[in-house]
């Protein structure tokens, strides 16, 4: 059995909610957003990142030397960025990518890399970078998800890390997938992948392919139930 629930007319999108036929509790829950064609998407929520063999994104000192040794993120990037249409970052990632990335060089800042609108979850007042499409917030991340799938339109939405911010969006039911390219190296501490338990049900494997000659890249659907 089907049914819709805070369906948003103005924004098109609701929550579809399937439950069992004995009235079990909700099993599975689908973000949907109307397309411009008039047909609903599923809109995916998806922690894509880089992990060390031992599960941290980042080394105990926030560096990730370990990952840019590699050079260019794999093939899988290009494609998968094109499908997304709002990003999700906490505040460490956002200060790692202002270090070492927009003001690498002060002299010469570049500009911030993505044109999709971005939140950067903190409690801080941070650094502004113009022209970026950025915002700030706290809090919940289940109403900030909503308007983050609204801006998506019909796109996925992107959560960067940290791993417990990725967790957050899976506590609330709104983490559809894991896509998690695993390199060769441990780190033996860190900033932790994903700091969840799920085992039962277990995520469900939905491919596994070698980019070059050092990364491999695994996805995994997460079982959506009621919490
Ligand atoms: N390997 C990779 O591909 C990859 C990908 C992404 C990130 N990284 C790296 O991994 C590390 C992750 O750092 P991290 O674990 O500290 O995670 P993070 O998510 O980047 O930052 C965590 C911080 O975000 C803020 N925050 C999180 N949730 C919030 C909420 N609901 N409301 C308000 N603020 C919230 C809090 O800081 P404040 O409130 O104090 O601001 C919190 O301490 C970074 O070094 C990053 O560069 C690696």
């Amino acid at each position: 059995m089907s049914e819709w629930s805070n369906f948003n007319e103005t924004a098109g999108f609701g929550h579809e909610t399937i439950t069992c036929e004995n009235g079990c509790k909700p099993i599975l829950v689908r973000l949907c957003v109307n397309s411009e064609d008039g047909n609903d998407q599923i809109v995916k929520t998806q922690y894509y990142t880089a992990t060390s063999l031992d599960g941290y994104i980042a080394d105990e000192k926030n560096s990730l030397d370990w990952l840019m040794q590699f050079g260019e993120p794999g093939d899988s990037y290009p494609p998968f960025i094109a499908q997304v249409g709002a990003i999700a970052m906490g505040s460490t990632t956002y200060e790692w990518m202002l270090e070492h990335e927009i003001n690498r060089d002060p002299e010469m800042p570049k500009p911030w890399p993505y044109e999709q609108p971005t939140w950067v979850f903190t409690t801080r007042a941070l650094p502004v970078i113009p022209n970026a499409n950025i915002r700030f917030c706290k809090g919940k991340v289940a109403p900030i998800h909503q308007d983050m799938a609204a801006a998506a339109a019909g796109k996925n939405i992107w959560v960067v890390g940290g791993g417990d911010l990725a967790g957050q969006f899976y506590d609330e039911n709104l983490l559809d997938e894991l896509i998690i390219t695993i390199t060769p190296v441990t780190l033996g501490g860190g900033a932790p992948l994903f700091p969840r338990k799920i085992a039962a049900p277990p995520l469900k494997l939905v491919s596994v392919q070698q980019y070059g000659k050092h990364y491999v890249e695994v996805r995994y659907e997460i079982s959506k139930s009621a919490t």
